[in-house]
């Protein structure tokens, strides 16, 4: 399939993880990819490997959670590639951390890339897709978005927001043309997941909670991205769609 061939599509996060995943799955479908993301040499090394398999990329380092870093990176890639067809908001940080101990600081932390960062990339990008008069935005939210999980708080709150962001998008954006969901992941083997739990944790979890009894991988976020950004989703709007192996369905 190449769905998007003669499309830009801009994706948060795309150095590692999900967001690698994400970028290429677009790319490998005829889009050309603006990559963003925080880290310098990950995002550098992301996008050699997307050029090695000849995709057509671009990228600028960003910190979601800087406004005006936001605005100058949006008019910088309108400048430089032209009209955003497509919008991937996947940058996002999460850690373990007992409520009761959660620092003002950590909380500002995670509530400023992952809700805040995601406001001010989708505003940005929406008022240019506004004066095109269409296009697609996709949001990383999580099933911590729609179900607590202990020591997550600052990072399910985020989570929450993400979810009735995209609805209230979906509601102020659809008249213009613009389609806005969200995915819902469970637990999805990357870099950030890695970092959070160890192998054991990992191996009694999926067995306890996830009835396909394995992890999710990158690539199987990035299909149901590239489905949402597709026309084959043209009708979905204020969609959260869950992809957890089953997960919820307890
Ligand atoms: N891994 C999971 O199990 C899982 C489950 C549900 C949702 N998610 C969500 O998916 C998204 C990607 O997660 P992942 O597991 O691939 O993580 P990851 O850490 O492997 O990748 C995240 C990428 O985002 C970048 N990033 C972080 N802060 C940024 C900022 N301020 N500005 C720009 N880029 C920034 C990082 O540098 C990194 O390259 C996140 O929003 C996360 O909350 C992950």
């Amino acid at each position: 399939m190449r769905r998007f061939v003669g499309q830009v599509a801009v994706v948060t996060g795309a150095g590692q993880g999900i967001g690698a995943a994400i970028a290429e799955r677009l790319a490998a479908e005829g889009a050309h990819v603006v990559m963003l993301d925080i880290q310098e040499h990950v995002l550098a090394q992301s996008v050699e490997r997307m050029k090695s398999m000849n995709y057509s990329v671009s990228s600028f380092t960003l910190d979601v959670s800087n406004a005006e870093e936001v605005e100058d990176t949006i008019r910088r890639t309108v400048e430089t590639v032209g009209n955003i067809d497509i919008l991937v908001n996947n940058a996002g940080i999460a850690w373990e951390e007992e409520f009761i101990h959660i620092s003002d600081e950590h909380w500002r932390r995670i509530i400023d890339v992952n809700l805040n960062g995601m406001f001010y990339v989708a505003q940005r990008v929406a008022r240019h897709m506004k004066l095109n008069g269409q296009g697609v935005i996709c949001n990383m939210a999580s099933t911590n978005g729609l179900v607590g999980e202990a020591k997550y708080a600052h990072y399910n709150a985020s989570k929450g927001g993400v979810v009735l962001l995209t609805k209230t998008m979906a509601i102020e954006l659809g008249p213009y043309g613009i389609r806005v969901n969200a995915v819902c992941p469970g637990y999805i083997q990357t870099p950030l997941s890695e970092s959070i739990d160890s192998p054991e944790t990992v191996g009694r979890y999926i067995e306890q909670y996830i009835p396909l009894g394995r992890a999710g991988k990158p690539a199987d976020i990035a299909g149901v991205f590239a489905f949402l950004a597709s026309d084959d989703a043209a009708f979905i709007n204020g969609e959260c769609i869950v992809v957890d192996g089953g997960q919820l369905a307890f």
